[in-house]
């Protein structure tokens, strides 16, 4: 390598990028994976093939690679491998860094005509295929096994638009819902939405315009509505050509909830309005019909502003993801009244991130949640410690904390059985231990997450925190 990794809070300790690709068949376990567990965790995240060509880093811009660990028959095995995007490829052959990890960053000359995609966000598994997404391009497959990159893939050419990391599957249908914002091209307020059905055959593409561009990182499905929340995280075009920032913090505008029913056209969608804030991830929603009025509820993890990007003047934020976490709140949406306001109240007093669900539940009316939050006076950082199960009924949480030096990422719940109740069995999730500079795969068993893992399996080299995972069932 020609040059070191620079000093940089997302390139240091665990988010800092492994450069080896490993296969491991049979690793060492400690405690007894339960015996009907099968399945495949992937993981994926950005790990950057080269540094940086400047000082205009982001996290969010490393080239993705994606993680597999494999659990059948008691045993687990490890896999990792870079998604070869066309980006990998070319800076692969030409043995340095073309293209940049800033937003601001043009890339050396030439590099313009390098497709940029990282395809660093999610690895979602549907219809039998394995996407690897980030949101700005056409999901990239790889197969599920050898974890080989397949191409860029756009649906037999049915949907060409930007794939969000978060699409939504139906666990009714089997269908995946997903939307592209900048659809129409850089800097337009303009999103797409599709479907596919339980096969991956596009069932449904269209493109409407919000009220304003810009960063839209993720929307929330019900079994009746579709909403698309729109935050002033803004993407201004005369403000980048004056040389302001990409993605800027812009609370002169306000946070719209579109909302519009999953059968009916995207010119009906219905436009909630609401103080400024940000939010990457929703935990769920769902609609509910009560006394004659139609109701959806969604659940979310709530920043007063966006973090990791500057205000839209270009001051910087606070780098630190922990200096404000998200709260858990629950928003309200009466469809049967002519307001444009909604409801908010707040889940729980811990706050976090990577909200997730028993997924069976995607949609539906639910009382599981489960996150990642930051506790540790003494160690705070970007990194989480603290993985959460949150009842929904009765506002309590359980906790399991693995010990100072340990980081944890998102969790990611594994029913015990198909026909086991909601919430009923084990959240996985890696457990980075920074002494032995190494991660565990952790299986932890939802009667009580704060008792500890009943396994943990002892992954090869690190994985670096990255984004998002999902579970893939083998059973
Ligand atoms: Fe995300």
């Amino acid at each position: 390598m020609s040059k070191p990794f620079p000093k940089n809070s997302f390139l240091q300790g665990n988010f800092a990028p492994v450069m080896a690709e490993c296969d491991a068949p049979e690793l060492i376990i400690e405690g007894e994976l339960p015996n009907d567990m099968a399945g495949v965790l992937y993981r994926n995240g950005p790990n950057p093939m080269y540094p940086p060509l400047g000082n205009d880093h982001h996290w969010f811009l490393g080239e993705g690679m994606v993680h597999a660990i494999r659990v059948e028959d008691g045993k687990a095995s490890y896999k990792n491998r870079w998604v070869r995007t066309d980006q990998y490829v070319a800076q692969r052959e030409a043995g340095q860094r073309l293209v940049g990890t800033g937003f601001q960053d043009p890339g050396v000359a030439g590099a313009e005509n390098i497709k940029r995609n990282v395809a660093n966000t999610n690895i979602v598994w549907h219809g039998g295929k394995l996407y690897a997404i980030d949101e700005g391009n056409s999901p990239v497959l790889m197969d599920g096994d050898t974890l080989e990159t397949q191409g860029s893939y756009t649906f037999e050419g049915k949907y060409e638009y930007p794939f969000t990391a978060h699409p939504k599957i139906d666990p009714q249908t089997g269908e995946m819902l997903f939307f592209g914002y900048m659809a129409t091209g850089p800097g337009t307020p303009d999103i797409s939405y599709g479907v596919v059905d339980a096969d991956g055959n596009v069932t449904r593409s269209e493109v409407f315009t919000a009220p304003y561009a810009s960063m839209v990182h993720d929307f929330i499905t019900t079994d009746e509505h579709v909403i698309f929340p729109i935050f002033p995280a803004t993407i201004d075009v005369e403000r980048i050509t004056k040389g302001g920032p990409t993605i800027a913090w812009d609370p002169q505008v306000s946070t719209m909830i579109g909302i519009m029913g999953r059968n009916d056209s995207t010119e009906t969608i219905r436009w909630f309005e609401g103080e400024p804030c940000y939010v990457y991830h929703p935990m769920n929603a769902y609609t509910i019909h009560e006394n004659g009025k139609t109701k959806v509820i969604a659940d979310l993890a709530k920043y007063s502003r966006v973090p990791l990007f500057p205000d839209a003047d270009g001051s910087r934020p606070p780098a630190d993801l922990s200096t404000e976490q998200a709260k858990i709140v629950r928003w309200t949406f009466d469809l049967s009244s002519n307001t444009s306001d909604y409801t908010e109240e707040v889940l729980s007093d811990v706050p976090g991130e990577f909200p997730r669900l028993d997924e069976r539940f995607a949609g539906l009316k639910y009382t599981q949640g489960f996150y990642a939050t930051i506790k540790r006076e003494e160690e705070k950082g970007n990194s989480a410690d603290t993985i959460v199960h949150l009842d929904l009924n009765s506002g309590q949480t359980k906790e399991w904390q693995p010990g100072v030096g340990h980081s944890v990422i998102e969790p990611v719940f594994v029913p015990r059985n198909q026909s086991a109740e909601e919430g009923d069995g084990y959240v996985v999730t890696l457990d980075y231990n920074a002494e032995d500079n190494l991660s565990d795969f952790v299986v932890l068993d939802t009667n009580d997450i704060s008792k500890g893992p009943i396994a943990r399996v002892k992954l090869p080299t690190r994985v670096p925190f990255g984004f998002h995972g999902n579970w893939r069932s083998l059973n």
